[in-house]
């Protein structure tokens, strides 16, 4: 099977079956309500600089697609929402455009209709290592990307029938292209990041990571339904019993600023709330896919609309926790319960400094 059509195939059962996460860790995190906010709602600025560029709230599109005919409107699309909202965008794995310079227009298109927001190149971690650090200058100049995402992608690879697991050298590859001109973020796909990895990769040169953590969309749980699709029983087993499989995005925002990276926060982001408590955690951006993905096959407009409320409640949020800028929401008290309070504890995080006490504690 070609890297293009197993691209649709992901498509296809993202837009028709569940394949997001069965639990939502950003439900264990409360932003303290500040009764007295002592600020005018008209003075809020989401207004974010990412990459150099200016935008109007500090959220992505995350990388989703590209490199096949059927998908380029797709493309297209976001591009265009992502423009007239003032937010970046991702493109997906630029891989198939590599093995065939034909689809590169299927990437290309979203720069021709978004020339002034950050656009995000991708390519996967085990690619880049292949190709070596050059790649990275031919992937950028293909969509004139502000910086290229280098996906890791070892549980989607686990569970695919043709998935690719040679994960030696990997990070050396990484530390290359980190030495490299092109900007470059290294981003999970929905299994997160946690600190003993983000300290390798501080160490390699890396600035900012994507941590895609667990709690949005299971590539497991995708790889189930392919696996259903041609009858193989146990990767379908392989795909349900490792869904869940990560480390949750909340968690993971954490684990990777105690290691001084610069944090995307993604996988479950749902709302602007969802948004706001990331920052909090200390992320400086978050991102969002899978619920773009059907407006997308429907119109501009549809996208729009989608993506419109994410930023009606960020402001909502930052409005009731006494923020006028997004950097304030480093600062907002946060109390953290369930599960997520729980994950922390068992990694040895001083729970302290991410609950009301840290407001208490100055
Ligand atoms: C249809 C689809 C295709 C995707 N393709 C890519 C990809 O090519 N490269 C990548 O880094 N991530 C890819 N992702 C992962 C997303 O960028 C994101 O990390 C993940 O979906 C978690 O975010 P979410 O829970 O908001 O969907 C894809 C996601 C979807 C839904």
């Amino acid at each position: 099977m070609t890297t293009s059509s197993r691209k649709l195939d992901h498509i296809r059962i993202c837009l028709e079956k569940p394949v997001d996460a069965k639990n939502c860790p950003f439900q264990d995190l409360v932003l303290l309500h500040k009764a007295l906010p002592e600020i005018d709602e008209a003075d809020i600025d989401t207004s974010s600089v990412f990459l150099g560029r200016k935008l109007k709230a500090p959220l992505m599109i995350s990388a989703m697609t590209g490199g096949h005919p059927a998908v380029k409107q797709i493309n297209v699309r976001l591009g265009e929402a992502a423009s007239e909202l003032g937010i970046a965008l991702g493109v997906g794995s630029q891989r198939a455009a590599i093995e065939d310079r034909k689809l590169e227009d299927t990437f290309s298109a979203v720069r021709d209709v978004a020339p002034d927001i950050p656009i995000i190149g991708n390519i996967g971690a085990v690619q880049l290592k292949r190709s070596g650090p050059e790649i990275l200058e031919r992937l950028a100049e293909m969509i004139d990307a502000d910086a290229i995402a280098v996906h890791l992608n070892f549980l989607q690879e686990s569970i695919q029938p043709e998935g690719d697991k040679e994960a030696s050298g990997v990070l050396d590859a990484i530390g290359s292209a980190a030495r490299g001109k092109v900007p470059i973020i290294i981003k999970e796909t929905g299994a997160g990041i946690p600190w003993e990895a983000a300290r390798d990769l501080a160490n390699a040169g890396v600035k900012m990571v994507d941590v895609s953590g667990q709690g949005g969309l299971s590539w497991a749980g995708v790889e189930a339904y392919r696996a259903a699709m041609v009858g193989d029983d146990e990767l379908e087993e392989m795909g349900r019993l490792f869904w869940s499989w990560g480390i949750p995005t909340p968690v993971s925002i954490i684990e990777c600023k105690a290691q001084g990276l610069d944090v995307i926060s993604s996988g479950g982001v749902r709302s602007g709330l969802d948004v706001a408590k990331s920052l909090s955690l200390g992320a400086s951006f978050a991102g969002t896919a899978l619920p773009m993905l059907k407006p997308a096959t429907k119109d501009t407009k549809a996208v729009v609309k989608a993506m419109n409320p994410y930023i009606r409640a960020l402001r909502i949020s930052m409005f009731l926790t006494g923020c006028t800028n997004v950097r304030q929401l480093a600062r907002v008290p946060l109390v953290v319960l369930g599960r997520t309070r729980v994950w922390l504890d068992a990694r040895g995080f001083d729970l302290r400094k991410f609950s009301v006490y840290r407001e208490l504690a100055k």
